[in-house]
């Protein structure tokens, strides 16, 4: 067995009374991929935004059962900061800060109170190599990051993430605002990725969830169907209902 970064034991969430997952149970496996695929609306968001409690900040947000992060209950930590900065988050649409690609990357750094710049430029060069980007970039890291194009933005806050040495990185559709060949480059990316940092990536993109990633976990209105090693989900799964989505029978 390999080790697991989260194990999930009967998580029930409910926005206001609107239950969004139900009962969900789940490890997630260090140091691999694990996709999360299924129809929109039935939960993947939902359930990326509970390992680092980002769904705290939905006002109306309520969960029950468990959620252990490297063994710890998650929402029995009290510096959520901390949490946040070791489980990271890249979004949908590339969201980098108005700002310069080195203050992008350092701005988290500087907040945590580092300010030695030989560190903080250490980081920045390490970070962006690490995403594919230093080659592009590194004579122009006072440009404004807005004025890269969307897949080099997207790079930007996957640097962004890893500049403050997670251990998760979440993921949320991270390729579905580009073109195919930025598409291309973030998953050549989030490959090396995984030697270091644990991901779950959510697609709607069945191909890149079986491109891409070492165990998918297929979801439905807010159940998780089914999980296991992805060639398991595309080929062979135990659930008729999986078996239908990944052929394309419904969606
Ligand atoms: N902030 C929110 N407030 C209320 N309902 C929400 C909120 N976010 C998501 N939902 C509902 O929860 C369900 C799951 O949504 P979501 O996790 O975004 O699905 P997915 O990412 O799979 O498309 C949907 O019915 C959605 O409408
Ligand atoms: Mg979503």
């Amino acid at each position: 067995m390999s080790e697991t970064t989260f194990q999930v034991r009967g998580l029930n969430l409910f926005y206001g009374d609107k239950q969004a997952l139900f009962d969900v149970n789940m490890d997630i496996e260090s140091h691999a991929i694990t996709a999360l695929i299924g129809p929109s609306g039935c939960g993947k968001s939902t359930f990326l935004r509970t390992l680092n409690r980002m769904n705290d900040l939905i006002e109306s947000c309520r969960t029950t059962g468990e959620v252990l992060y490297r063994g710890q209950d998650i929402f029995a930590v009290e510096d959520v900061n901390q949490l946040r900065r070791e489980v990271g988050m890249v979004f949908q649409k590339p969201n980098p800060f108005p700002m310069s690609i080195y203050d992008n990357i350092t701005f988290a750094l500087k907040s945590m109170g580092i300010r030695d710049k030989r560190i903080l430029d250490e980081r920045v060069e390490r970070s962006l190599k690490q995403s594919f980007l230093w080659e592009e970039v590194h004579d122009r890291l006072h440009e404004n990051a807005l004025s890269l194009s969307g897949g080099q933005q997207q790079r930007v806050c996957i640097a962004r993430a890893i500049a403050v040495e997670p251990k998760v990185i979440l993921m949320d559709e991270p390729t579905s605002a580009l073109d195919p060949i930025s598409t291309r480059k973030i998953e050549e990316l989030v490959a090396t990725l995984k030697t270091q940092y644990t991901i779950v990536l959510v697609t709607h993109n069945m191909q890149q969830a079986a491109r891409c990633s070492d165990y998918t976990a297929f979801f439905l209105m807010g159940e998780v169907i089914e999980k296991d090693r992805t060639e398991v989900i595309f080929h062979s799964p135990k659930e008729q209902r999986t078996h239908d989505y990944v052929t394309g029978r419904f969606g």
